[in-house]
């Protein structure tokens, strides 16, 4: 039900508001956080055609994208002109392009041995596209697929989840720790208050939203 929402988000095309048409400020202001190196290799989970690829792309890094789509993997290549290499099978094809890889297929499908030992990850508009009994699947996975020390930025949204239904989703802190403390330290980076724009927010009367930023670091 879910893939299918998220097909058709594409498939139709009208519902992107997620997308930007930028590198995403956080990401920017937060990048140091994830200590890498040159060659590091960083997962950008549910990445739609994100512009943040091509960025770490640029800060020498192993890019490694997780997405659904065949129409949102295809457009981040054919939208810059890049030429791009595809492998894999039809459930799992892992399209490249320099130090890009888009792994066009389910997260919850990926493999260590697909994308090698992860050091870092970007979560924007990710755990917060899935709603509460999936995201509990997806905090075990990204718990398997990382290596200890590795760090993930991640960025949550909430709000009265009973004025709308995601995604977003809202997605408290409390949740975060109570499914990562075990297994990560964490810490809160950033926490701000915002007006969320568009009629979807509108119509449901969700005015306000939190934003947080974490660093979550693998034990
Ligand atoms: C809200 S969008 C965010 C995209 C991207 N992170 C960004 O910031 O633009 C969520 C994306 O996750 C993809 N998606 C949803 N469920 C997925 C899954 N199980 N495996 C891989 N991708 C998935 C959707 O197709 C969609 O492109």
């Amino acid at each position: 039900m879910e893939k299918e929402f998220w097909l058709n988000v594409w498939e139709d095309g009208s519902r992107l508001g997620f997308h930007q048409e930028n590198y995403h400020t956080l990401l920017l202001r937060y990048f140091t956080k994830l200590e890498t190196k040159l060659g590091s290799r960083i997962l950008v989970p549910l990445c739609g055609k994100t512009w943040d690829l091509e960025w770490l792309e640029n800060k020498g890094l192993d890019v490694h994208g997780v997405e659904l789509s065949p129409i949102a993997v295809k457009s981040y290549f054919t939208e810059r002109g890049l030429e791009y290499h595809c492998r894999g099978s039809q459930n799992h094809a892992i399209h490249s392009s320099r130090h890009i890889h888009i792994h066009c297929g389910d997260f919850f499908h990926l493999q260590e041995e697909q994308t090698g030992k992860i050091d870092a990850v970007w979560d924007r508009a990710s755990l917060i596209a899935l709603p509460a009994p999936t995201r509990e699947f997806y905090y075990k996975h990204m718990t398997e697929l990382l290596k200890p020390g590795a760090k993930w930025l991640l960025v949550t949204v909430d709000y009265r989840q009973e004025f709308m239904a995601g995604p977003p989703f809202a997605v408290h802190e409390e949740e975060v720790r109570t499914h990562c403390e075990k297994n990560f330290e964490i810490e809160r980076l950033e926490t701000l208050t915002f007006h969320p724009q568009g009629e979807k927010f509108e119509n449901a009367g969700v005015r306000e939203m939190g934003q947080k930023v974490f660093i979550l670091t693998r034990k």
